[in-house]
């Protein structure tokens, strides 16, 4: 039978850059009767199969809302134990994104974080940075208000050096100022726990993205929520303001 005649499926859309906001660890541990810290650790096993299931339907950005710059106003015991989570993730994991050829990033500002984990992301990031595949960026100490005010400031001081015409300040010019710089627009903005904001999360990048706010906690978001998530996607009709 020549394969010519077997009739092709509709080329299925694939999101270029997935950002996802992992809410409702606490809650799926309240659930079980489990301190805060078993659903952040169930949570962590949610990054590494949702990360793997990414790299397979060949998504070429995964950004991942880890921990925000308004998640200090947590307790220092939370705080910690999310520290030690971290670690423990870039310990175990990150052989395999080296030898999976992804390239590390992290948005926000993880100079605020304990000098060992901070030494630990610096090592992560040069073993990665000359990696050629999916980009796999984390949010740590992220907020989005923080980056564009930073992008404002930059592009302000670079107008009042005079090297900038403050009229040829345009969309590009702040796109370019922004952590995001060099990852693929944002396609697809996932938040899970059943929340519907986005707490100061990639505001500036969500412009055009399509939300999708599941009720499913983190740490039950798997490859199928994600291939179900992209398969949502896929049914979407993105107009950016034509018809
Ligand atoms: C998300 O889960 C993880 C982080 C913010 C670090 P939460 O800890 O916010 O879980 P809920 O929202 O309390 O259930
Ligand atoms: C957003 O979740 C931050 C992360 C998932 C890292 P939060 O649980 O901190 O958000 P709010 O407080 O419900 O808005
Ligand atoms: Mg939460």
């Amino acid at each position: 039978m020549a394969t010519a005649a077997i009739p092709q499926a509709a080329p299925a859309v694939l999101p270029r850059h997935v950002a996802i906001i992992m809410d409702g660890n606490g809650r799926w541990a309240a659930a079980r009767r489990l301190p805060r810290a078993m659903g952040h650790r169930a949570g962590v096993e949610a990054v590494r199969s949702v990360t793997r299931a990414a790299r397979a339907m060949g998504i070429e950005a995964l950004t991942l809302y880890a921990f925000s710059s308004e998640n200090w106003r947590r307790p220092a015991e939370e705080i910690g134990g999310l520290m030690k989570l971290l670690k423990l993730f870039i310990r175990n994991d990150l052989a395999e994104l080296v030898r999976e050829d992804v390239r590390l990033r992290v948005l926000g500002d993880y100079r605020r974080f304990p000098e060992d984990v901070v030494a630990l992301i610096d090592d992560a990031l040069a073993r990665t940075v000359d990696n050629r595949g999916p980009i796999l960026a984390i949010a740590l100490n992220y907020g989005a208000q923080a980056e564009l005010v930073a992008a404002a400031q930059s592009l302000a001081a670079r107008a009042a050096a005079g090297a900038l015409d403050p009229m040829a300040i345009d969309a590009e010019a702040i796109d370019a100022e922004l952590e995001t710089h060099d990852l693929p627009p944002l396609d697809l903005l996932i938040r899970t726990s059943g929340e519907q904001r986005l707490s100061n999360f990639l505001l500036w990048q969500a412009a055009y993205a399509e939300l999708l706010f599941v009720d499913t906690l983190w740490p039950d978001f798997d490859a199928e929520a994600l291939a179900a998530a992209v398969e949502a996607f896929g049914r979407r009709q993105r107009r950016y303001g034509g018809l």
